[in-house]
């Protein structure tokens, strides 16, 4: 199939292209580059022997859009493209709603005029907010976030839920991700933030790398058992997968469908570093600090759905997680 990936150049997206070409697929990448860097491109290329079709371009742009669907018959989209920084969108609310809500309409205005009608939709956890308690549920009320960035989300999967209920011949995947981790096992292609790293694993890569200092835990008093936060980490190659999975769901169902891709189990921050340290030989400077603004204590997945619908369920260990991203992070790419 030929597969438009909406920011097929950032983390997550390039690691998707690389299993949509090793399982016969063709995508093409739409991708303003905002956040990634061409490089991924031509490492995908390294790494599958074949550089994909890439386009610079601004999904909420229609006539940039337009022009790839009139160069090639897309059968299906992969939408990553999207704004992501949580603290960032609280300081840049308008930034984040303008561009992750108008990248989303403008996308399925395109694809309607080209008749395409299967998608799949890059979500988070975020959506559970946080009431909900946890493993989360697909069937809970996904509808509160912390941040605008989270809101982003909440709001797009409304819009696709009404879209489908509009357009019972569209299908539509709405993938809600927990905290993604790790690298291909090439160490070509990761997580790789400009500037200094928000989330966990990048820091700690730095940090590993001698590049920054220390890693500060945030907050080492919440009531979990060895008092740090609690996340669903899993393999970003896990995860990439099951955006092929989606896809053939997606290729065979209509309307919209939610779904949670986490491994089902909570790490701790502290058990991530300790597995870090172990699996790579390595002491990682670390101190314990305050409470971090908007963080829950724990929550992680409930992943039994995407077992039933998509079978698919997360195969790396964490110690694969820790082991992939300090192959990646060492190489100061
Ligand atoms: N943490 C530290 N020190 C750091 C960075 C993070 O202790 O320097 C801790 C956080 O406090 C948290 C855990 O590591 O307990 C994970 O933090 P991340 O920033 O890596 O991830 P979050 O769980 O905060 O955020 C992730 C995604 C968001 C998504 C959110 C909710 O990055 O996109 O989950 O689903 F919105």
């Amino acid at each position: 199939m030929n597969i438009l990936v909406t920011g097929g150049a950032g983390y997550i997206g390039s690691h998707t292209v690389v299993e949509l070409m090793n399982a016969g697929h063709n995508p093409i990448i739409a991708d303003d580059l905002s956040n990634a860097h061409y490089s991924a491109v031509d490492r995908i290329g390294k790494i599958t022997g074949k550089v994909p079709t890439f386009y610079k371009v601004n999904c909420a742009c229609k006539a940039q859009l337009r022009h790839v669907f009139s160069q090639h018959k897309i059968d299906a989209v992969i939408h990553f493209a999207a704004f992501k920084a949580v603290g960032e969108s609280v300081k840049k609310p308008l930034e984040y709603y303008r561009n992750n809500l108008d990248s989303t309409m403008t996308l399925l205005e395109v694809m309607e005029e080209f008749g395409c009608k299967k998608l799949v939709f890059s979500s988070s956890a975020t959506v559970y907010g946080p009431n909900n308690p946890h493993p989360y549920k697909e069937e809970m009320p996904a509808i509160q976030s912390s941040s605008p960035y989270g809101w982003t989300k909440v709001m797009n999967e409304r819009i696709l839920t009404d879209y489908c209920t509009a357009h019972p011949d569209f299908s539509a995947v709405l993938l809600r991700y927990f905290n993604p981790i790790g690298a291909h096992e090439s160490g070509l292609l990761g997580d790789d933030p400009n500037g200094i790293p928000n989330n966990l694993m990048p820091y700690i890569g730095r940090v590993a790398a001698g590049q920054l200092e220390k890693l500060t835990i945030f907050g080492g008093d919440y009531e979990t058992p060895d008092g740090t936060c609690q996340r669903d980490y899993l393999h970003v190659v896990d995860l990439a997968v099951g955006h092929l999975k989606a896809l053939e769901y997606a290729a065979e169902h209509n309307g919209v469908e939610a779904i949670n891709l986490g491994t089902g189990n909570g790490i701790s921050v502290l058990e991530l570093v300790n597995a870090f340290q172990k699996v790579n030989g390595i002491k990682l400077p670390y101190v314990v600090g305050p409470r971090r603004d908007g963080d829950l204590p724990a929550f992680w997945a409930d992943a039994t759905k995407a077992k039933q619908l998509l079978g698919w369920e997360a195969t790396h260990t964490v110690e694969d997680m820790c082991r992939s991203s300090w192959n990646f992070a060492k190489k100061g790419v």
